[in-house]
């Protein structure tokens, strides 16, 4: 995964014909693992710990991961003590809190969709580690907690709310032809991926409207026909990702599913300035479509379903076309707008900078360097007459 973030940093640096980008350092402060020791459960008197079924070096963890010990305690099942072992097995293991950042760094990776594997999973707590029996492996006894991993493509917002449209049973209209295999899954299992890829659905139906919109804003400030077909190739991929997604969301629920109406106001804002449109062409586009590449890519990494596979391939290539059209997007939007929109990218870099958000790697490693980059690259433009026009 680390590879796919490498090559997606590339192809933006690229689009936006910049030099190779630096690789800063992981953000100091990003993991949320609070390390704490916890002597029981490493080697010695509290009884020795063996590991069954541990995460595996690709870095998937769930139903298999066990621990028991001699003192008779014992954790099966997709949440609770687990033993996970770090990718590469540095040398020497880390400790403390890098050993907690690693850790994070390696299950934000693994984040899934998979029969087997449904949803994320997040670091709660670093017990102990490196474990003494396998110190070859980089092993930590960790607890670990479930969260869902929605796909963060480019939503439509309005009035700063995200909008989707409900999602509608008996309407097969929104389904491509994807069957993926269900003889492996039990009812509990189909449930919950039949919600997950409505959700996602969901989402990628909205992403269509928020595409027109964008195509609509950026005429409305005269940019060039490569921007303005970008955003309707753009909104074509999405209606795919939706049907794809709604395709196996309803063979999952055994009944077809697609979206109801979308909830939109009559009178649709529209973005009335370079600096708003600039800032939410970073936000939703350059920001939110590089996570939803990174995280289709981190979930097809782990899928064995064949649709399933061929789905989130899919969706990983055409999401990263989309971070690159939101950084032709910022870049033209900066050489035009007047110097307004400089001071809100730089603000919002600061910000960038600061708050690390729900993925911190994709910011630190790919958006930060990006935007400095660009700031450092676009020098401010005389006015024009198109940095002059306000939208009727
Ligand atoms: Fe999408
Ligand atoms: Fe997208």
């Amino acid at each position: 995964m680390s590879r796919f973030r490498r090559i997606l940093r590339s192809r933006l640096a690229l689009a936006l014909g910049l030099p190779a980008l630096t690789l800063p350092a992981f953000a100091v402060g990003a993991c949320g693992g609070k390390t704490v020791i916890d002597p029981p459960i490493s080697s010695g008197a509290g009884g020795a710990t063996t590991a069954v079924g541990t995460t595996t070096a690709s870095g998937q963890v769930g139903t298999s991961t066990t621990v028991s010990s001699s003192s008779g305690n014992s954790c099966t099942g997709t949440e609770g003590s687990a033993v996970l072992c770090l990718d590469g097995a540095p040398n020497p293991c880390p400790e403390g809190d890098p050993a907690s950042q690693a850790l994070v760094k390696q299950l934000q990776l693994a984040c899934c969709v998979d029969p087997d594997r449904p949803s994320c999973f997040l670091l709660k707590e670093l017990h102990c580690g490196p474990m003494a029996q396998s110190p070859e492996k980089c092993c930590y006894a960790v607890t670990t907690q479930i969260e869902g991993c929605a796909i963060p493509g480019r939503p439509l917002v309005v009035d700063g709310a995200v909008v989707t449209a409900t999602a509608v049973c008996g309407d097969d209209a929104w389904c491509s032809e994807w069957m993926p295999d269900l003889s492996i899954l039990d009812s509990a299992q189909r449930a919950q991926l039949a919600e997950r890829w409505t959700a996602d659905g969901l989402l990628e139906h909205a992403s269509v409207a928020s595409f027109s919109r964008m195509a609509i804003a950026l005429m409305t400030f005269g940019a060039p026909p490569s921007l303005v077909d970008g955003c309707h190739r753009a909104a074509r991929q999405e209606i795919g990702h939706a049907r794809d997604a709604f395709a196996l969301a309803s063979v999952y629920a055994g009944e077809a599913r697609g979206p109801g109406r979308l909830p939109l106001p009559a009178n649709l804002p529209l973005p009335n300035s370079f600096e708003t449109l600039a800032i939410e062409t970073l936000r939703e586009g350059c920001i939110n479509e590089a996570i939803a590449a990174i995280d289709a890519a981190a979930r097809l990494a782990c899928a064995t379903d064949p649709a399933v596979r061929a789905v989130l391939t899919r969706v990983a290539e055409e999401e990263s076309e989309h971070a690159e059209l939101a950084w032709r997007c910022l870049r033209w939007l900066l050489e035009q707008g007047d110097a307004s929109v400089r001071r809100a990218l730089d603000a919002e870099l600061v910000n960038l900078k600061r708050h690390n958000g729900n993925d911190p790697e994709t910011l630190s490693q790919i958006v930060v360097p990006c935007l400095e980059s660009l700031l450092d690259t676009v020098t401010p433009a005389e006015p024009t007459a198109i940095s002059q026009a306000t939208p009727a």
